[in-house]
């Protein structure tokens, strides 16, 4: 009879093997995807993600200061990259695959990836991510918050809210030797029950050395248990909830934003988590 092949991505770093070492082979030879070792992160790795996350934080805790009716996205840009340098670190969407600016500004029915422009005014009713990542000492952070802009509908209002649910329940689902599965799982749930759709095109991902790193973290039920989760993982829960379809398109003269196919709202949150031995600790509080 064949022996069915085990894809062997779990390395353990020495020969004497360790209760952690034992735990992950475990799953690898039982056929589940487990993460490779560099995405189980070093005492020394997490402080630096930690240390950038704080700097992601204080960019974020500045714009919540500042941002109001009139304002352009370009200015909320010109904050992120001044506070950024200003802090010894570097913004990690500038230049990266060709984005033009510092961070994502994505207003009303852009979901997500908007390009900050001195000819987008903020107006009142409005609701925008802002979507800011960091690079410090080479140690990448992510997280991004929902604003509204003075006062705005109450079904706008709710979606802001229940996205922000999504995320604290993707989070509460995430636990050391379960699976990634289960957080899209908890967050689909809960859009749903709210009448709400989940972004599919779009994901949360592994974070810290590189700016987009494995596991991907689907937000909706992908029916797959996906990678296993072991403490030291470090990665993004990023919902992108919709108050009309789950689908969306990408603009094509800047080839960046992405809009919901109905062109109805949607709302985002997301922080980068590290996971520990009994569930996520946020570092971009
Ligand atoms: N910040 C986004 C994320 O959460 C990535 C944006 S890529 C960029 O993963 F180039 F648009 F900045
Ligand atoms: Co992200």
């Amino acid at each position: 009879m064949q022996k069915r092949k085990i894809k062997k991505r779990y390395i353990p770093a020495s020969e004497t093997l360790t209760e952690f070492d034992l735990r992950v082979l475990d799953f690898q030879n039982q056929g589940f995807l487990v993460p490779t070792r560099q995405l189980i992160k070093t005492p020394e790795q997490i402080e630096g993600i930690r240390r950038s996350g704080k700097i992601n934080t204080g960019v974020l805790d500045l714009i919540a200061q500042e941002i109001r009716a009139g304002m352009s996205t370009a200015e909320i840009d010109r904050l992120v990259y001044d506070y950024t340098t200003d802090h010894g670190a570097i913004p990690a969407p500038l230049n990266y695959e060709g984005f033009p600016k510092s961070v994502c500004t994505s207003i009303n029915e852009v979901v997500c990836h908007g390009i900050p422009s001195e000819d987008e005014i903020l107006e009142e009713g409005d609701i925008i991510n802002v979507d800011v990542s960091t690079i410090l000492d080479g140690y990448y952070s992510d997280a991004s918050r929902m604003f509204v802009i003075g006062k705005t509908d109450p079904d706008r209002e709710r979606l802001v809210r229940v996205a922000k649910e999504c995320l604290e329940i993707g989070a509460e689902a995430a636990k050391p030797w379960h699976f990634v599965g289960e957080i899209g799982k908890a967050i689909a749930r809960h859009a749903h029950k709210n009448g709400f759709s989940v972004v599919r095109d779009l994901c949360g991902h592994g974070v810290g050395l590189e700016f987009h790193e494995e596991p991907e973290v689907e937000h909706y039920d992908t029916r797959h248990k996906g990678m296993l989760l072991v403490p030291g993982m470090v990665f993004t829960i990023e919902p992108m909830i919709n108050m009309g379809t789950w689908e969306v398109f990408v603009d094509e003269e800047d080839g960046w934003t992405v809009v919901s196919e109905d062109e109805l709202p949607s709302a985002q949150w997301e922080h980068t988590f590290l996971m520990t031995e009994d569930g996520v600790e946020v570092l971009t509080y």
